[in-house]
């Protein structure tokens, strides 16, 4: 398959078929509210977005500028007020909560801030539990290794620090071979070189799970990681860059 021209892929409605990579996700005038009447927040206001298979994005915008919402309805952790969301053949807006449990179990991987491992479970019993619900799981030994943890398999949370305890949110994420792997400021609680490994970790399975992937961080420098950076600003996508050469998390500057 032919490569993308990135520029092109800088332009969120572009018609990506004429470059030939159909996008996994697409929005088209997304809109969230929440409450009524006066007191109505718009969380996203008529966005437009798409991501192709693979991609790494990095999304970026203060706080309350709809980074959530949006990574919550890609994931189909919620549903949208209005407009149209799709991942590949999965309708997204409209469908109801089984259908989005489904979709969720077989195709999302997600990475939150606070790990919320199972403490009286060890690292393997913590990926296991996930491995026996998917459809074609890698083996956990496997998501742990993908994630730099082989020597800890038997450790319980308690006995992990915490950026070794989201390597192994990573691992439980990624162990169902993902479609999507979804992280919400993953590195938010984490020392600047504990959240670089924790980023590698992730930019590992982005690379060899093939994972469509999107992390939310308020870390800028984070962005040189990406394939393309998107900045929201009042629930709607300000900017959107491509980077033309990813760099390695070890080589970002904080
Ligand atoms: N469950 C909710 N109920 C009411 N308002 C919400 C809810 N979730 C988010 N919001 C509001 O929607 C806006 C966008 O929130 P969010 O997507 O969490 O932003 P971000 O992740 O960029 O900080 C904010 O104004 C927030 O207060
Ligand atoms: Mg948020």
């Amino acid at each position: 398959m032919a490569m993308p021209n990135m520029a092109d892929l800088a332009r969120p409605t572009s018609d990506t078929r004429s470059i030939g990579v159909p996008p996994v996700f697409i929005a088209r005038g997304l809109c969230k509210s929440y409450g009524g009447g006066d007191a109505t927040v718009h969380a996203l206001r008529d966005l437009d977005l798409d991501i192709l298979p693979g991609e790494f994005v990095v999304l970026l915008g203060p706080s309350g500028s709809g980074k959530s919402t949006l990574l919550n309805i890609l994931g189909g952790l919620d549903a949208p007020t209005s407009g149209r969301a799709s991942w590949r053949d999965h309708e997204l807006a409209g469908a109801d909560e089984a259908a989005l449990t489904a979709y969720r179990r077989d195709h999302v991987g997600f990475v939150f801030q606070f790990y919320n491992l199972i403490p009286s479970l060890t690292a393997r019993e913590n990926v296991e539990l996930v491995a026996e619900i998917a459809q074609d799981p890698m083996r956990p030994e496997e998501a742990l290794a993908l994630v730099g943890l082989s020597h800890r398999l038997d450790h319980f949370p308690g006995q992990l620090s915490g950026g070794e305890q989201q390597r192994v949110a990573v691992a439980r994420a990624i162990v169902k071979r993902p479609d999507a792997l979804l992280c919400d400021e993953p590195t938010g609680a984490l020392d600047v070189e504990t959240g670089k490994i924790v980023l590698s970790a992730i930019a590992r399975a982005n690379r060899e799970v093939g994972a469509t992937t999107v992390v939310i961080t308020h870390n800028a420098a984070i962005a040189g990681m990406a394939d393309r950076v998107l900045r929201m600003g009042g629930g709607r996508i300000v900017s959107i860059e491509a980077n033309a050469n990813r760099c390695a998390p070890e080589e970002l500057v904080w």
